[in-house]
């Protein structure tokens, strides 16, 4: 095998992305904590959000009652990566998600700007989130109490406001019960999971109840091109399902519930998804539904002749969109704790509490950076960023599974790719399709970011990749396993002054040496 570095990728093998996995470099593990229904339930938690709640209209807008179609597009996107996630995150099951999968197979550079996207899909999906979440908070504030939130506190600039309160409350509410410990987080994960499931049951109940055919036609008022830009925007609301692998050192048996996990979230969230267009446009025409605010309360409103109807679909879109808000943060972190352990980013990510078992100062930067796009930008503009970023992700992932069938065959799988290559590269046609769809605004702020990704890589994670580093210490004429400091980020943490090596280091040396 080619030494890290050798080949100029710096591919790290699965290998030492396992052993590294489940300890900060002061040896301070995460809790495998997590069983299956949990796993689900917290993809479930960072998927279904502001994207059906309030994202619908906007597919609508786009599509007409052909936004089933856009739903079906983007699931059928989602389907072909998540199969690639999923045999992905049984074979290398660590906290990185993409970001690892990429680096064990494209190599540093490209796990970097993976890693660099993942701040749209998880970051700035976080803002994008917490504004729907703050639109929808002041429509139950309203239904129950006649009052809401003066606009300068509701809305960000751009959308007649100042600063949307709510989204910075929700954010920092998230991060507090984060910072608390996983275990929490994850029963109150599950248990947001389920009534956001059953207040969507309930729509669909309501919905097909008042269905009038007349209002399906015609179907496709924008063509091909609204189905297809409805299928962009329906995307979002998809996003977070691959969350489920950044949980990989928090769970038990990760090879199998890892891979299950993705498979039943995804399958459950497509249907659910698609009878709720279909109920939405069935119940009220599309021009009627088109843009709306809050789309899902006013359908209801109207078909039950009552504010009440409304208020229980605010109520479930405000604790759904909060636990996105939580799945989605967390998320976040742990990427970035990869990301730290690699030397990519500043190690300050990659340290766990040793009381709380959680990287505690992540969480609190994460929120607070991300806290100010959701206070001051409105939702629109960062959906559309989000997604592109996270179709960039997912074509990666489905390229990374490709690549690793060809260098580490002998990897356990509980899960395999059906039908491969055909499904991945059908993946990444798809993902390809749904960037179409986004336009010319967004693919140049897409370029944009990515360029400036590139060069954060050049300046700082390239310099002070552990990699490399390692892999020089390692090929020193003595062999020197004294690669903890001779890091760039060597610093002063117990582990090293003891003369202990941290687990993780010595792992990478070894590994290096191997190599
Ligand atoms: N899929 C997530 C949502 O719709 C991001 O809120």
């Amino acid at each position: 095998m080619p030494r890290p570095g050798a080949t100029g990728l710096r591919i790290k093998s699965p290998d030492l992305l396992i052993a590294e996995s489940g300890a900060d470099l002061n040896g301070h593990g995460l809790r495998r904590s997590m069983g299956l229904f949990q796993l689900v339930c917290f993809g479930i938690g960072a998927v279904v959000g502001t994207g059906i709640f309030v994202g619908l209209s906007d597919t609508v807008a786009q599509a007409g009652p052909a936004v089933v179609v856009s739903f079906v597009l983007a699931a059928v996107t989602c389907v072909f990566t998540a199969f690639s996630f999923a045999e992905l995150g049984g074979a290398i099951p660590v906290s990185g998600s993409s970001y690892s999968y990429a680096y064990a197979t494209l190599g540093e550079r490209t796990a970097f700007l993976v890693g660099w996207c993942l701040l749209l899909e998880y970051g700035v999906s976080v803002s994008a989130v917490a504004v729907g979440w703050g639109q929808y908070l002041n429509q139950l504030l309203g239904s129950l109490t006649g009052w809401q939130l003066p606009a300068a506190l509701a809305n960000p600039p751009g959308d007649g406001g100042v600063v949307n309160l709510p989204a910075v409350v929700v954010v920092l509410l998230a991060a507090l019960l984060l910072v608390r410990g996983v275990r929490e987080s994850a029963r109150a994960t599950a248990a947001m999971a389920v009534l956001k499931l059953a207040v969507l049951v309930l729509f669909c109940v309501i919905g097909f109840g008042a269905f009038r055919s007349g209002n399906l036609s015609p179907f496709a008022p924008e063509g091909l091109a609204g189905i297809t830009s409805g299928a962009s925007v329906a995307f979002f609301s998809y996003i977070g399902f691959d969350s489920i692998t950044t949980a990989g050192e928090e769970v038990r048996n990760p090879r199998r519930n890892v891979p299950l996990a993705i498979l039943i979230c995804i399958g459950v969230v497509t249907v659910l998804y698609c009878l709720v267009a279909l109920a939405a446009i069935g119940a009220l025409s599309s021009p009627e539904v088109a843009g709306r605010p809050a789309a899902l309360s006013l359908i209801v409103d109207r078909v039950t002749h009552s504010d009440l109807g409304g208020a229980v679909i605010a109520f479930g879109a405000v604790v759904a969109i909060a636990s996105v808000v939580l799945a989605v943060m967390y998320g976040q972190t742990r990427i970035l704790m990869a990301m730290a352990r690699d030397g990519l980013v500043p190690r300050a990510f990659a340290r766990v509490s040793p009381r709380t078992a959680t990287p505690v100062a992540n969480t609190w930067i994460v929120a607070v950076v991300f806290a100010v796009p959701a206070a001051v930008v409105p939702l629109d503009m960062v959906m559309n960023l989000s997604s592109v970023g996270t179709l960039a992700v997912m074509a990666v992932v489905n390229v990374s599974v490709l690549v690793l069938r060809r260098t580490r065959p002998d990897l356990p799988r509980h899960f395999r790719v059906p039908l491969a290559p055909l499904c991945p590269l059908l993946g990444v046609a798809f993902c390809g399709y749904l960037v179409y769809g986004t336009g010319p605004a967004t693919w140049l702020q897409f370029a944009a970011f990515l360029a400036v990704g590139a060069v954060v890589y050049s300046l700082y994670g390239r310099r002070r990749s552990r990699l490399a580093a390692d892999a020089d210490a390692a090929a020193a004429p003595d062999g020197a396993v004294s690669v903890p400091t001779s890091r760039p980020d060597a610093g002063t943490d117990e582990a090293t002054r003891d003369g202990a090596a941290p687990a993780a280091t010595t792992a990478a040396a070894r590994a290096a040496r191997e190599d």
